[in-house]
């Protein structure tokens, strides 16, 4: 894993992506952040050495280099889910590239299902805990020490000076925000009337089958991370109701402006 993460670095470093200070992983439907980043340089997964190529449609599949609100990003349009069938190490390979080019601030975006009744279709929830329920563990195995420790503190997964930043420029623009735990499941089926259920019992606000691997590999090598998630459908009790990718990518279209606006005054503001 070191050897290949050091030679994609390498490579990516070749081609000129010098010291980007943010990492963003760009989820289902927010891919448009693309629009508002000047870009500098844009590569297809297919042409980085190591890098797994993504299969889900609305996952396009490039990293983009270039500047965003000011300050140098590098961003995967695109990501890796554990249940395309990539392993935990393979869904995460990027992150550990993205530490390796200098990079010590990680924003990563998903769509979730929202169990809190006081969540609407489109809403844009801060991630400010997660429960991992991923069958596999990205750190499970032999501990590379270059890497971080064996044992991982994860008391802060998403930095709480972040959340408290990205709140209160919601709050100046006028722009409503919800803040909740996340809680990751495998996939690739939406959950049932009762596993939407155990997620609420469980103490988490939204679901989803991202993130959570990615955020726990970026605390492994000490990066601080934003998570913001798209509410793309409800399982709320007693009202079950059907949900499809296209519906996914539709609702979070709803939110796209707002979350690229928002993250734009977020790192323009460092
Ligand atoms: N469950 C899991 N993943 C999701 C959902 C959901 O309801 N909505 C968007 N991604």
């Amino acid at each position: 894993m070191w050897d290949k993460v050091q030679e994609t670095v390498k490579f990516l470093k070749q081609n000129e992506i010098s010291n980007p200070e943010f990492g963003i992983v760009l989820g289902t439907g927010l891919g448009s952040l693309v629009d508002y980043i000047k870009i500098e340089k844009s590569i297809a997964y297919g042409e980085i050495p190591n890098f797994p190529v993504s299969t889900v449609a609305g996952h396009s599949g490039k990293l983009i280099y270039g500047l965003l609100g000011g300050k140098k990003v590098l961003a995967m349009q695109g990501r890796f889910h554990y249940y395309e069938g990539w392993t935990m190490q393979q869904a995460t390979f990027a992150i550990r590239v993205m530490k390796f080019l200098g990079i010590n601030n990680l924003i990563v975006s998903n769509a979730s299902g929202g169990v809190n009744p006081n969540f609407s279709v489109g809403d844009v929830m801060l991630i400010k805990d997660h429960i991992n329920l991923m069958p596999e563990h990205p750190l499970r195995g032999k501990n590379d020490e270059r890497f971080g420790t064996r044992f991982v503190d994860m008391h802060e997964p998403y930095d709480l000076a972040f959340i408290a930043k990205f709140e209160s420029i919601a709050k100046a623009k006028n722009s409503n925000i919800q803040k909740g735990v996340y809680l990751a499941l495998q996939g690739p089926t939406f959950e049932t009337p009762a596993e939407y259920k155990m997620v609420k019992i469980l103490g988490a606000d939204a679901v989803g089958m991202s993130t959570v691997p990615e955020v726990i590999v970026a605390r492994h090598m000490k990066m601080k991370c934003l998570g913001i998630s798209v509410i793309t459908d409800l399982g709320i009790e007693g009202k079950p109701e059907s949900v499809s990718h296209e519906e996914v990518q539709k609702a979070a279209k709803l939110a796209e402006k707002k979350i690229s606006e928002l993250v734009t005054a977020f790192i323009s503001s460092f």
